[in-house]
C-alpha cells in the first residue's frame, strides 16, 4: 500500500487517501521524529512559503489567517512548548519559590512538568518525581505522588515518547505531536508525507487533541496516555476512555456535549498554534464573541437579564471551565 500510494500523488490530491496517507506518515518505518528546530527551518522564516491564509470554505468559527510566521510565534510563547522543560539547561523557567524552609532544592530538580501557569511538578534525572509540587496560585509546595514520570505522565508532556526507552524526541507539545513524525516532510517540503489535521475527518482532528486531553488508559491498561497513536489515528484503537470521567480533561467532557453531536470540536474555538492576542486559553476570540459567532440569536440582556455585567457565556455554561457545555437549570 505504501508503494502503490507514493506513485499517486494525484489521488491523494482529490482526498481519496487522506486515510492512507496519515498512516503513511504515521508509519514510524517511513517517517522518524526530528523535532520542531526542523521545522523552523522553513516554517520559522521568509523562506519563500507561500502564505497559506486560509482557503475559502473554511469551517465557521475559523477566522483567523493562519501563515507560517503567525503560528511560529504563538507557538514559542503557548503552554504547549513548555509542558516539560530541561532545568538543567533552562533553570529560569522553574517558577517555584526557594528558602530555608523549601522542602525541596533547585539541585534535585532535573526536570519540571507543566509551564507553571497553576501548578509545576518535578521529576529527578531517573524521571521520579520529587515529592512536593508548586502551586503557583497559592505561592506554596504540596505534596506529590512519587511515581515513575516515563510510566504516568511523558506521553503527554513530551513528542515522539516511548515508554519503553523512556525516551523522547522533543520535551513539550511540539509540532509533531500534532502533525505526526516528520522527517519526510522535513526534507523537501513534500505536503503529501505531513499531517495537516485540517484533511482529517472532523472527529479525527479532535481525537489528536484527544489524546492528551482525556481521562483514559491504553488498552494495556499500563499508561495513562495512549502509548503508539499518531495524528491520524483512530484514538479508540490505542485508548479506553474512563467511563466516568474525572473533571478536568477537556476532551473527555467534550465528548458528552451537543457541541460533539454537532461536530463542534476543538479547533472550532481554539487555536491550536497557541495565544491569540487579546484573548486566553489560545480561544481564536474573547468569549462572547467567539459563541455569539453561531449563536447569532441569542442576546445577553435578553438572555441572561440577572448575569452580573462582567458575566460571559462561559460564567453558566462551563462552570469550572467544564467543557460539557451544559444548560443550567433555569432560575
Ligand atoms: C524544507 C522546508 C520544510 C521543512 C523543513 C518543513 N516544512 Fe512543512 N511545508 C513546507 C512547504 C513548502 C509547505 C507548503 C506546501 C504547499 O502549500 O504546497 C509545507 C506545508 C506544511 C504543512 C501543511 C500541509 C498541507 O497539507 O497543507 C504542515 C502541516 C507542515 N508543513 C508541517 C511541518 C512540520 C511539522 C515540519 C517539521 C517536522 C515541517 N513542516 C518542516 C516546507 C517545509
Ligand atoms: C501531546 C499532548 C497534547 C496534545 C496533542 C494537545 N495538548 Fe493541549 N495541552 C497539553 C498539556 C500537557 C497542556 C498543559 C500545558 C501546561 O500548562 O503546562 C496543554 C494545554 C492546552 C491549553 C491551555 C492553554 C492556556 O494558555 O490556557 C489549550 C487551550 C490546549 N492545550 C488546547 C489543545 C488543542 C485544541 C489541541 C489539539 C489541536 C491540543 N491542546 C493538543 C497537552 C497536549
Ligand atoms: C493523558 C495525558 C496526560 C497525562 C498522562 C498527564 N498529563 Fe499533565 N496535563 C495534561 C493536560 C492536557 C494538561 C492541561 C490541562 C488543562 O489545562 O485543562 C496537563 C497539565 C499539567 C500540569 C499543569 C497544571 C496547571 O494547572 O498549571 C502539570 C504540572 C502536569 N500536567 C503534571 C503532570 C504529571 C506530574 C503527570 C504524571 C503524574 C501528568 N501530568 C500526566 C495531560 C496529561
Ligand atoms: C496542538 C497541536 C498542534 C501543534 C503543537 C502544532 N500544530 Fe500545526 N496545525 C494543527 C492543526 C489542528 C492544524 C489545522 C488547523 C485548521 O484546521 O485550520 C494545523 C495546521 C498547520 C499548518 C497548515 C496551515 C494551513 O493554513 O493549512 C502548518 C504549516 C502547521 N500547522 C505547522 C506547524 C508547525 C511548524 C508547528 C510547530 C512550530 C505546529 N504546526 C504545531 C495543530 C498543531
Ligand atoms: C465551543 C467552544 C469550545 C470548544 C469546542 C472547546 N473549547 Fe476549550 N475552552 C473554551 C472556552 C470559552 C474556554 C475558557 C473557559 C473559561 O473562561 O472559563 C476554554 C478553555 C480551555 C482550556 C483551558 C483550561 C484552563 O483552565 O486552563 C483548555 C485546556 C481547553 N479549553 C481545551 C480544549 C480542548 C482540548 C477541546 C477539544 C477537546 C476544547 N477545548 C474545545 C471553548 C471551547
Ligand atoms: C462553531 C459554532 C458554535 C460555537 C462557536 C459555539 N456553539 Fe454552542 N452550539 C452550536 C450548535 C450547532 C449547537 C446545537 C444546536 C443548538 O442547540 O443551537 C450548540 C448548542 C449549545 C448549547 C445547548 C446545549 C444543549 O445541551 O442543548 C449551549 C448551552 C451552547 N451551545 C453554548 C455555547 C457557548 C457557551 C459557546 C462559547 C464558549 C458556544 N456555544 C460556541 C454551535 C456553536
Ligand atoms: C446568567 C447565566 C447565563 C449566561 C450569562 C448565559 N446563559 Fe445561556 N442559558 C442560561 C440558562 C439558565 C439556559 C437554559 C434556559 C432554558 O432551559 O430554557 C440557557 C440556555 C442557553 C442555550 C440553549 C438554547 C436556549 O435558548 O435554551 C444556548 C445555546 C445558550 N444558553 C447560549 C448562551 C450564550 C451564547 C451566552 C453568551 C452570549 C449565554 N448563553 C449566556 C443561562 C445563561
Amino acid at each position: 500500500m505504501l508503494l502503490a500510494f507514493f506513485g499517486l500523488p494525484a489521488l491523494s490530491a482529490l482526498g481519496l487517501f487522506v486515510g492512507a496517507r496519515s498512516a503513511m506518515a504515521a508509519d514510524p518505518g517511513a517517517a522518524a521524529y526530528v523535532g520542531p528546530a526542523a521545522c523552523l527551518k522553513c516554517h520559522g522564516s521568509t523562506n519563500g512559503l507561500p502564505s497559506m491564509e486560509e482557503p475559502s470554505g473554511a469551517r465557521i468559527g475559523r477566522s483567523l489567517p493562519l501563515s507560517s510566521q503567525v503560528l511560529v510565534k504563538a507557538f514559542a510563547v503557548s503552554a504547549h512548548s513548555a509542558t516539560l522543560i530541561d532545568t538543567r539547561t533552562s533553570p529560569e523557567k522553574i517558577v517555584a519559590d526557594f528558602g530555608d524552609t523549601s522542602p525541596l532544592q533547585r539541585n534535585q530538580i532535573a526536570f519540571a512538568i507543566g509551564a507553571g501557569r497553576g501548578e509545576q511538578r518535578y521529576c529527578d534525572a531517573s524521571l521520579r518525581m520529587l515529592p512536593h509540587r508548586w502551586d503557583a496560585r497559592m505561592k506554596k509546595w504540596t505534596g506529590e505522588p512519587v511515581v515513575d514520570a516515563s510510566k504516568e505522565c511523558l506521553g503527554c508532556h513530551a513528542t515522539g515518547f516511548d515508554a519503553t526507552t523512556r525516551k523522547w524526541s522533543s520535551p513539550g507539545v511540539t509540532c509533531e505531536a500534532c502533525h505526526g513524525p516528520g522527517s519526510l516532510h522535513a526534507r523537501d517540503g513534500d505536503k503529501t508525507k505531513i499531517v495537516n489535521p485540517r484533511n482529517l475527518p472532523l472527529e479525527r482532528q479532535a481525537m489528536i487533541c484527544g489524546q492528551c486531553h482525556s481521562d483514559g488508559r491504553d488498552p494495556a491498561k499500563v499508561h495513562p496516555f495512549p502509548a503508539g497513536f499518531r495524528p491520524g489515528n483512530d484514538l479508540t484503537r490505542h485508548f479506553v476512555l474512563a467511563a466516568q470521567p474525572r473533571p478536568g480533561p477537556k476532551y473527555s467532557e467534550m465528548l458528552r456535549s451537543k457541541h460533539a453531536e454537532m461536530n463542534v470540536l476543538c479547533t472550532d474555538c481554539h487555536d491550536p498554534h497557541g495565544p491569540v492576542p487579546g484573548t486566553k486559553h489560545h480561544l481564536l476570540k474573547p468569549v462572547n464573541d467567539l459563541c455569539g459567532e453561531c449563536h447569532v440569536e441569542i442576546v445577553m440582556g435578553q438572555h441572561a437579564p440577572k448575569a452580573p455585567a462582567d458575566a460571559t457565556c462561559a460564567t453558566c455554561h462551563m462552570p469550572g471551565g467544564s467543557h460539557q457545555f451544559k444548560k443550567p437549570a433555569k432560575k
